[in-house]
Protein backbone atom coordinates (compact mmCIF):
# COMPACT_ATOMS: atom_id res chain seq x y z
CA UNK A 1 0.00 0.00 0.00
CA UNK A 2 1.48 3.26 -1.01
CA UNK A 3 1.95 6.15 1.43
CA UNK A 4 -0.81 8.25 -0.58
CA UNK A 5 -3.40 5.09 -0.37
CA UNK A 6 -2.75 4.88 3.30
CA UNK A 7 -3.42 8.63 3.95
CA UNK A 8 -6.44 8.67 1.96
CA UNK A 9 -8.06 5.44 4.21
CA UNK A 10 -7.27 7.26 7.26
CA UNK A 11 -8.57 10.12 5.97
CA UNK A 12 -11.88 8.08 5.30
CA UNK A 13 -11.88 7.26 8.60
CA UNK A 14 -11.45 10.04 10.37
CA UNK A 15 -14.49 11.75 8.39
CA UNK A 16 -16.90 8.22 8.91
CA UNK A 17 -15.98 8.84 12.76
CA UNK A 18 -17.15 12.54 12.82
CA UNK A 19 -19.95 11.54 11.04
CA UNK A 20 -20.96 9.14 13.17
CA UNK A 21 -21.07 10.87 16.44
CA UNK A 22 -23.18 13.31 14.64
CA UNK A 23 -26.20 11.13 13.74
CA UNK A 24 -28.63 9.64 16.48
CA UNK A 25 -27.66 6.38 17.83
CA UNK A 26 -29.37 3.26 16.51
CA UNK A 27 -32.06 2.68 19.30
CA UNK A 28 -33.13 6.52 17.70
CA UNK A 29 -33.05 5.46 13.92
CA UNK A 30 -36.86 5.12 12.94
CA UNK A 31 -37.70 7.47 16.32
CA UNK A 32 -36.01 10.32 15.03
CA UNK A 33 -37.01 11.83 12.31
CA UNK A 34 -34.53 13.53 9.77
CA UNK A 35 -36.59 16.35 9.35
CA UNK A 36 -35.43 16.06 13.72
CA UNK A 37 -31.94 15.47 13.16
CA UNK A 38 -30.68 19.29 13.23
CA UNK A 39 -32.31 19.61 16.13
CA UNK A 40 -31.10 16.20 18.07
CA UNK A 41 -27.87 17.29 17.79
CA UNK A 42 -29.36 20.46 19.50
CA UNK A 43 -30.81 18.40 22.51
CA UNK A 44 -28.18 19.20 25.33
CA UNK A 45 -28.81 23.16 24.67
CA UNK A 46 -32.88 22.58 24.79
CA UNK A 47 -32.69 20.16 28.07
CA UNK A 48 -29.26 19.82 29.59
CA UNK A 49 -30.87 16.65 30.98
CA UNK A 50 -31.67 15.29 27.85
CA UNK A 51 -30.23 11.87 28.37
CA UNK A 52 -31.59 10.70 31.47
CA UNK A 53 -35.64 10.50 29.51
CA UNK A 54 -36.65 13.91 27.97
CA UNK A 55 -39.53 13.33 25.80
CA UNK A 56 -40.38 15.37 22.81
CA UNK A 57 -42.81 14.98 19.51
CA UNK A 58 -41.51 16.31 16.28
CA UNK A 59 -43.08 19.53 17.16
CA UNK A 60 -41.68 19.35 20.51
CA UNK A 61 -38.04 19.00 18.58
CA UNK A 62 -38.48 22.48 17.01
CA UNK A 63 -40.73 24.80 19.25
CA UNK A 64 -39.50 24.10 22.52
CA UNK A 65 -37.33 26.90 23.80
CA UNK A 66 -33.35 26.62 24.23
CA UNK A 67 -33.01 26.04 28.43
CA UNK A 68 -30.61 29.13 28.69
CA UNK A 69 -33.59 31.27 27.23
CA UNK A 70 -36.03 29.58 29.15
CA UNK A 71 -33.87 30.16 32.64
CA UNK A 72 -33.43 34.03 31.33
CA UNK A 73 -37.08 34.35 31.13
CA UNK A 74 -37.67 32.62 34.48
CA UNK A 75 -35.24 35.03 36.07
CA UNK A 76 -36.72 37.97 34.49
CA UNK A 77 -40.66 37.01 36.30
CA UNK A 78 -39.57 39.44 39.00
CA UNK A 79 -43.91 39.92 39.44
CA UNK A 80 -43.52 36.27 39.70
CA UNK A 81 -45.89 34.08 42.43
CA UNK A 82 -47.94 32.49 39.91
CA UNK A 83 -46.81 32.15 36.64
CA UNK A 84 -49.49 31.20 33.64
CA UNK A 85 -47.40 29.20 30.79
CA UNK A 86 -50.47 29.76 27.97
CA UNK A 87 -48.54 27.64 25.46
CA UNK A 88 -46.54 24.94 27.56
CA UNK A 89 -45.20 22.87 25.06
CA UNK A 90 -42.94 20.18 26.13
CA UNK A 91 -42.54 22.86 29.48
CA UNK A 92 -38.95 23.74 28.71
CA UNK A 93 -40.25 26.88 30.09
CA UNK A 94 -42.49 26.04 32.79
CA UNK A 95 -39.39 23.66 34.45
CA UNK A 96 -37.49 26.63 34.72
CA UNK A 97 -40.47 28.78 36.31
CA UNK A 98 -40.91 26.54 38.67
CA UNK A 99 -36.80 25.46 39.49
CA UNK A 100 -36.72 29.09 40.58
CA UNK A 101 -39.71 28.25 43.12
CA UNK A 102 -42.73 29.95 40.91
CA UNK A 103 -46.22 28.34 40.98
CA UNK A 104 -47.17 27.27 37.72
CA UNK A 105 -50.07 26.78 35.54
CA UNK A 106 -48.96 25.21 32.49
CA UNK A 107 -51.59 24.86 29.39
CA UNK A 108 -51.12 23.12 26.15
CA UNK A 109 -54.21 21.92 23.72
CA UNK A 110 -52.57 18.44 23.07
CA UNK A 111 -53.42 15.70 25.87
CA UNK A 112 -49.87 13.86 24.15
CA UNK A 113 -47.64 17.41 24.82
CA UNK A 114 -48.85 17.83 28.36
CA UNK A 115 -48.14 13.78 28.91
CA UNK A 116 -44.25 14.18 27.82
CA UNK A 117 -44.33 17.61 29.39
CA UNK A 118 -45.61 16.13 32.67
CA UNK A 119 -42.81 13.30 32.66
CA UNK A 120 -40.13 16.13 31.56
CA UNK A 121 -41.09 17.85 34.66
CA UNK A 122 -40.57 15.15 36.55
CA UNK A 123 -37.16 14.87 35.02
CA UNK A 124 -35.82 18.12 36.90
CA UNK A 125 -37.90 17.21 40.08
CA UNK A 126 -39.91 20.25 40.15
CA UNK A 127 -43.78 18.66 38.98
CA UNK A 128 -44.92 19.57 42.39
CA UNK A 129 -44.85 23.11 41.33
CA UNK A 130 -46.82 22.84 38.16
CA UNK A 131 -50.21 22.38 37.61
CA UNK A 132 -51.60 20.82 34.17
CA UNK A 133 -54.43 22.25 31.80
CA UNK A 134 -54.91 20.22 28.53
CA UNK A 135 -57.26 22.91 27.07
CA UNK A 136 -57.33 25.67 24.40
CA UNK A 137 -55.60 28.82 26.54
CA UNK A 138 -58.16 31.28 24.22
CA UNK A 139 -61.51 29.79 26.15
CA UNK A 140 -59.26 29.20 29.69
CA UNK A 141 -57.89 32.80 29.93
CA UNK A 142 -61.24 34.60 31.24
CA UNK A 143 -60.95 32.60 33.92
CA UNK A 144 -57.46 32.22 35.19
CA UNK A 145 -55.84 35.16 37.15
CA UNK A 146 -52.07 34.82 37.79
CA UNK A 147 -48.98 37.48 38.45
CA UNK A 148 -47.46 36.91 35.21
CA UNK A 149 -48.68 35.03 31.98
CA UNK A 150 -46.17 33.91 29.26
CA UNK A 151 -46.70 33.49 25.59
CA UNK A 152 -44.66 31.46 23.80
CA UNK A 153 -47.22 31.14 21.18
CA UNK A 154 -46.94 28.61 17.60
CA UNK A 155 -44.54 30.63 15.11
CA UNK A 156 -46.10 28.45 12.39
CA UNK A 157 -43.47 25.83 12.45
CA UNK A 158 -39.60 26.64 10.77
CA UNK A 159 -40.74 28.28 7.81
CA UNK A 160 -41.27 31.53 9.72
CA UNK A 161 -37.67 32.00 9.07
CA UNK A 162 -38.70 32.47 5.25
CA UNK A 163 -40.25 35.79 6.44
CA UNK A 164 -38.26 38.91 5.82
CA UNK A 165 -40.31 40.43 8.26
CA UNK A 166 -42.67 38.64 10.75
CA UNK A 167 -45.73 40.42 11.49
CA UNK A 168 -47.47 39.38 14.49
CA UNK A 169 -50.54 38.14 11.87
CA UNK A 170 -48.70 35.26 11.74
CA UNK A 171 -48.33 33.78 14.78
CA UNK A 172 -51.08 31.28 15.49
CA UNK A 173 -53.72 29.96 16.75
CA UNK A 174 -54.89 33.73 16.82
CA UNK A 175 -52.55 36.90 15.75
CA UNK A 176 -50.64 38.72 18.20
CA UNK A 177 -53.09 40.96 18.97
CA UNK A 178 -55.78 38.93 19.67
CA UNK A 179 -53.43 37.51 21.90
CA UNK A 180 -52.32 40.16 23.52
CA UNK A 181 -55.57 41.36 24.74
CA UNK A 182 -56.76 38.08 25.75
CA UNK A 183 -53.40 37.17 28.08
CA UNK A 184 -54.49 41.00 29.41
CA UNK A 185 -57.70 39.31 31.08
CA UNK A 186 -55.19 37.52 33.58
CA UNK A 187 -52.30 39.84 33.91
CA UNK A 188 -50.50 43.12 32.26
CA UNK A 189 -47.63 41.68 33.67
CA UNK A 190 -46.55 39.59 30.07
CA UNK A 191 -44.00 38.09 28.44
CA UNK A 192 -43.89 37.31 24.97
CA UNK A 193 -41.46 35.15 23.48
CA UNK A 194 -41.00 35.78 19.57
CA UNK A 195 -39.48 35.30 16.18
CA UNK A 196 -35.75 36.52 15.58
CA UNK A 197 -37.53 38.44 12.35
CA UNK A 198 -40.52 39.60 14.34
CA UNK A 199 -41.90 43.22 13.59
CA UNK A 200 -40.41 44.98 16.35
CA UNK A 201 -42.22 48.17 15.93
CA UNK A 202 -45.49 45.94 16.10
CA UNK A 203 -44.37 44.17 19.28
CA UNK A 204 -43.92 47.62 20.95
CA UNK A 205 -47.05 48.96 19.73
CA UNK A 206 -48.64 46.26 21.59
CA UNK A 207 -48.22 48.43 24.92
CA UNK A 208 -50.50 50.80 23.27
CA UNK A 209 -53.29 47.89 23.57
CA UNK A 210 -53.39 48.73 27.84
CA UNK A 211 -54.32 52.23 28.90
CA UNK A 212 -52.56 54.04 30.36
CA UNK A 213 -50.26 52.44 28.01
CA UNK A 214 -47.60 49.39 29.25
CA UNK A 215 -44.18 49.47 29.97
CA UNK A 216 -42.18 47.36 27.44
CA UNK A 217 -38.61 45.73 27.05
CA UNK A 218 -37.80 44.00 23.84
CA UNK A 219 -34.18 41.92 23.74
CA UNK A 220 -32.42 39.38 21.64
CA UNK A 221 -31.84 36.04 23.00
CA UNK A 222 -28.55 34.75 22.14
CA UNK A 223 -27.52 30.91 22.20
CA UNK A 224 -24.14 29.97 21.29
CA UNK A 225 -23.55 33.44 19.50
CA UNK A 226 -26.80 32.84 17.11
CA UNK A 227 -30.30 34.39 17.58
CA UNK A 228 -32.72 31.88 18.61
CA UNK A 229 -35.73 35.05 19.18
CA UNK A 230 -36.73 37.87 20.52
CA UNK A 231 -38.21 37.97 24.12
CA UNK A 232 -40.59 41.13 24.88
CA UNK A 233 -41.52 41.83 28.24
CA UNK A 234 -43.97 44.26 29.07
CA UNK A 235 -45.53 45.89 32.65
CA UNK A 236 -43.78 45.08 35.51
CA UNK A 237 -41.26 42.47 33.82
CA UNK A 238 -39.97 45.30 31.89
CA UNK A 239 -36.72 46.39 33.45
CA UNK A 240 -37.64 50.20 33.27
CA UNK A 241 -41.50 49.00 34.83
CA UNK A 242 -42.11 52.91 35.59
CA UNK A 243 -46.03 53.29 36.15
CA UNK A 244 -47.93 55.62 33.80
CA UNK A 245 -44.81 55.98 31.95
CA UNK A 246 -43.84 54.02 28.46
CA UNK A 247 -40.08 53.78 27.71
CA UNK A 248 -38.92 50.92 25.36
CA UNK A 249 -35.46 49.70 25.12
CA UNK A 250 -33.78 47.21 22.55
CA UNK A 251 -31.55 45.08 24.80
CA UNK A 252 -28.65 43.13 22.85
CA UNK A 253 -28.55 39.74 25.93
CA UNK A 254 -25.25 38.54 24.90
C1 LIG B 1 -43.98 27.02 20.63
S1 LIG B 1 -44.74 25.68 21.43
C2 LIG B 1 -44.40 26.04 23.12
C3 LIG B 1 -43.04 25.63 23.53
C4 LIG B 1 -42.78 25.73 25.02
N1 LIG B 1 -42.46 27.08 25.42
C5 LIG B 1 -41.63 24.81 25.44
O1 LIG B 1 -40.56 25.31 25.81
O2 LIG B 1 -41.80 23.60 25.36
C6 LIG B 1 -46.45 26.10 21.29
C7 LIG B 1 -47.42 25.13 21.93
O3 LIG B 1 -48.73 25.72 21.88
C8 LIG B 1 -49.68 24.69 21.84
N2 LIG B 1 -50.96 25.29 21.41
C9 LIG B 1 -51.36 25.63 20.16
N3 LIG B 1 -52.59 26.21 20.19
C10 LIG B 1 -52.95 26.24 21.49
C11 LIG B 1 -54.10 26.74 22.17
N4 LIG B 1 -55.13 27.31 21.52
N5 LIG B 1 -54.15 26.65 23.52
C12 LIG B 1 -53.13 26.07 24.20
N6 LIG B 1 -52.03 25.57 23.61
C13 LIG B 1 -51.93 25.66 22.28
C14 LIG B 1 -49.06 23.66 20.91
O4 LIG B 1 -49.61 22.39 21.15
C15 LIG B 1 -47.56 23.78 21.25
O5 LIG B 1 -47.21 22.78 22.16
Amino acid sequence: MTRATRRSKKRRKVVKRKLNKCRPNKELEGVISPKVNKYWLQRYSLFSRYDEGIQLDEEGWFSVTPEEIAVRHAQRSVAGGVVVDCFAGMAGNSIQFAALGYHVVAIDIDPKKVEMASNNTKIYGVDSYIDFIVGDFLQLAPSLKGNVAFLSPPWGGPSYKMAENFTLDLLKPVDGHALFQVAQAITPNIIMFLPRNVDVCQVEELSWLSSPPLNVEIEENYVRGFLKGKTAYFGKTAYWGVAHETSSAYIRQV
